[in-house]
């Protein structure tokens, strides 16, 4: 029988290393993804120790051709089912659009938006069939306007927004679909709304809000 993770992906500092902690003081266990290894390993063992969790890592570049369909296959060969996934790796650009160098644009819209869609795509079908799971989505309130000087990093968290509230609509039953848009007090009511409504359809699955802590980041309560 496969072993329960959740996977935090851009879990090497930041919002990902603290919704890491976060999630294995609650007993889950955890698979790190991001580029640095030694930070991984590092936070891995302190999760091991702190919280006496199976803390795996898998080092990935998620902007990589390849790279996400190499990971789930690393996840399924060390015989782990992923019943939360966190895509919280994301980056921003800042400056006159026409003043960027495009590949690094390109870049952005990879990792925040294609390797996001991608992990979701290859695993939410997983938590369909076993009638559990959840997919945490790191946004931004960068998501709810156009964000001149970062007009890439705006574009990408709005699809992500969208995406996520779309899929949390759509997916049927148990597997929950949090969009957690980051942000230290969600201010704006579409904000505080989109917060609120990350994963409205199923039984008591609601995202917990968050809105006095850093970033807020909301974790759907697991459904089943
Ligand atoms: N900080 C904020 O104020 C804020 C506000 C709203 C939303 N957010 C969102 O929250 C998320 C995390 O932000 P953060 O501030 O914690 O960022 P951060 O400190 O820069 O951390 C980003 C994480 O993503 C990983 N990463 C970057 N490029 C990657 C790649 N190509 N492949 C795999 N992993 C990669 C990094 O690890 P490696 O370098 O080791 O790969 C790191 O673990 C992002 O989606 C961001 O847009 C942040």
């Amino acid at each position: 029988m496969p072993q329960d993770v959740t996977l935090v992906t851009g879990a090497s500092t930041g919002i990902g290393a603290a919704l890491v902690r976060r999630i294995a003081r609650e007993r889950r266990n955890v698979v790190l993804v991001a580029r640095t290894v030694d930070r991984l390993e590092s936070l891995a063992t302190e999760m091991r120790d702190a919280h006496h969790v199976d803390a795996q890592v898998i080092p990935a570049d998620l902007t990589k051709p390849g790279a996400v369909r190499q990971l789930v296959d690393e996840v399924d060969r060390r015989g782990l089912a992923v019943d939360w996934l966190v895509n919280n790796a994301g980056f921003g650009t800042g400056g006159r659009f026409d003043q960027l160098p495009v590949e690094r644009e390109l870049e952005e819209i990879t990792l925040n938006v294609t390797a996001l869609v991608e992990l979701t795509g290859r695993l939410l079908p997983g938590m369909v069939a076993r009638r559990r799971g959840a997919v945490v989505n790191v946004s931004s309130l960068a998501s709810f306007l156009p964000g001149p000087y970062s007009a890439t990093y705006s574009a990408t968290k709005a699809f992500v927004t969208s995406f996520s509230e779309a899929i949390a609509t759509e997916t049927p039953a148990s597997p929950s679909s949090a969009s957690a848009p980051g942000s230290p007090a969600p201010s704006s009511r579409r904000a505080r709304r989109s917060t609120s409504r990350a994963c409205p359809r199923w039984r008591g699955c609601r995202p917990r809000r968050s809105r006095t802590r850093p970033y807020g980041p909301s974790v759907g309560r697991r459904c089943s």
